[in-house]
């Protein structure tokens, strides 16, 4: 037995603050208390002075993606490594099938790659085709191999993105396994076209990115996605939220009492559009992700958003290429690969940015970087709390502690930053992944496939939302005469 005791810390968790010692046993929290026994011979970590507060939760990342004629830099053993260096102990990352691979073979490819990582993971499958044997394999994930959660791109058109059609049968199909879908919201047919126009003008440059994806093509595509979700009766979850349009909409359905959930990046909140301006190519290149980064109007409303309620999560869409990478565009910014990376850094921006100017309390600062993640996604309490039983994934958090992000010292396996030379205050000081310390005195120790896939059971039937389409509920269909009908 590993016993291990953090104490003097004030416990963080999203519904209370307290001082209040956690002790360890094995991978799990065995007491959170002021006189909690200690067996001796227990590891003590001080955190006198700092914050216990549960793992960071990061629902979107992309750990060696295979993606536009590349593949993502990072993989699952540096990406989670750089993650817990950040006190995030858990990513959720993306299955994404090629159009016609059955999903569960590209599932069990995933999960291979995924066996060498150092903390704990989970998959959210994309659908990028349709046909019965979609349908069926979807029925296995859930059913056997503890998916709950499907996401659906609405963009890249010619590669993954889904139509309406398959929205609305990977919809149905969800709502029949409770499981819950998640959408990328951009009109795909309007970057596609917007690209062309916009390429043909001249911006041939990373200038060009943002021109062809403007807000309103993700407005028209989230409200598109969540008047579908609602028609058919199904909860839905919104990824990377970056703009006023998107944000209006899930407002409006929330404040209608449809079920709808949305993230935000913590890089949409704090960068600017002006990037994409900057006269070094490789510079600007670096931030070609999609949504892009949107003008500073947009960011206030992110924030609002968080603040109120409307936005539940952060996440980072953790995503990387590498200078050589980006520069498959160097002559066409369509061909730049769509990524940014950030799992190291979403927890202290979000403290800095978000803790320190008073627009979130250390509570909700938990909610959105942890505990809403794990609601969710159904592993809480297992994850995202700090209450017996749960995993040991806990970080010491403290709120003094100073660094200046740089590519330079990051752990993450990309030659950029995209939060280059800012300084943060509030950063990890000690990281527990079910018990074991992956992080302390700004040293990693994490070990290669330490990390577990985490299994993630199916939603309560009444998770899904009841439909203002079931008419059948208050009326029936008229009984009449059949008409003599004209030979
Ligand atoms: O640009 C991005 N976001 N790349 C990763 C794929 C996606 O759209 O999430
Ligand atoms: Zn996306
Ligand atoms: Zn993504």
């Amino acid at each position: 037995m590993a016993a291990t005791v953090i104490r003097g810390g004030t416990v963080v968790t999203a519904e209370s603050e307290s001082r209040a010692d956690v002790l360890v046993i094995d991978e799990k929290i065995h007491a959170v208390g002021k006189d909690v026994d200690v067996p001796a011979g227990a590891k003590v970590i001080d955190a006198s002075g700092a914050y216990v507060i549960p793992g960071g939760i990061d629902p979107h990342t992309h750990m060696e993606l295979p993606f536009m004629g590349t593949v993502a830099s990072e993989d699952f053993y540096t990406g989670t490594s750089a993650a817990a260096a950040g006190g995030t102990t858990t990513i959720i990352d993306f299955v994404i099938p090629d159009p016609k691979e059955r999903i569960l073979d590209a599932y069990k490819k995933w999960r291979g790659w995924a066996e060498k990582a150092a903390a704990d993971y989970s998959f959210h499958v994309a659908i990028t085709w349709w046909d019965q044997s979609v349908s069926d394999d979807m029925g296995t994930l859930v059913k056997e191999h503890g998916v709950n959660s499907f996401k659906h791109f609405m963009a890249y058109k010619n590669a993954i993105m889904c139509d309406d059609e398959i929205l609305v049968s990977s919809f149905s199909r969800a709502k029949e396994l409770g499981a819950l879908c998640t959408v990328h919201a951009e009109n795909g047919e309007l970057v596609y076209r917007l690209q062309k126009e916009i390429f043909e003008k001249g911006f041939t440059g990373p200038e060009g990115h943002p021109l062809s994806r403007p807000p309103e093509v993700e407005g028209e595509a989230a409200n598109r996605a969540i008047r579908i979700a609602e028609v058919l009766g199904v909860p839905l979850y919104l990824v990377h939220t970056s703009c006023i349009d998107a944000l209006e909409a899930i407002a409006r359905a929330r404040m209608e009492g449809q079920r709808v959930f949305a993230e935000v990046l913590a890089q949409h909140l704090v960068i600017d559009d002006s990037v994409y301006r900057n006269p070094d190519w490789n510079h600007a290149a670096h931030y070609v992700m999609s949504p892009p980064f949107r003008a500073k109007e947009h960011q206030a409303a992110l924030w609002k958003g968080l603040q109120s309620g409307m936005l539940q999560t952060t996440a980072t869409d953790h995503c990387c290429f590498c200078t050589p990478q980006k520069q498959a565009g160097v002559e066409d910014f369509r061909k730049i690969p769509n990524g940014t990376g950030g799992v190291e850094d979403r927890m202290s921006v979000l403290w800095h940015h978000g803790v320190r100017t008073g627009k979130l309390t250390p509570s909700e600062f938990v909610a959105c970087t942890s505990s809403n993640a794990a609601k969710i996604f159904n592993v809480f309490p297992k994850k995202g709390a700090l209450v017996p039983g749960a995993d040991a994934d806990i970080v010491v958090w403290d709120p003094e502690k100073t660094r200046t992000i740089s590519a330079k010292t990051h752990h993450q396996r990309i030659d950029f930053n995209i939060y280059e030379g800012m300084s943060v205050t509030g950063n990890a000081a000690v990281t527990l992944s079910r018990g074991a310390v992956l992080w302390e005195k700004d040293q990693l120790s994490t070990v290669k496939g330490r990390g577990k896939n985490i299994d993630r059971a199916p939603f309560a039937p009444y998770f899904a939302s009841q439909s203002k389409r079931n008419g059948e509920n208050v009326q029936s269909p008229v009984k009449r005469e059949r008409p003599a009908v004209a030979k």
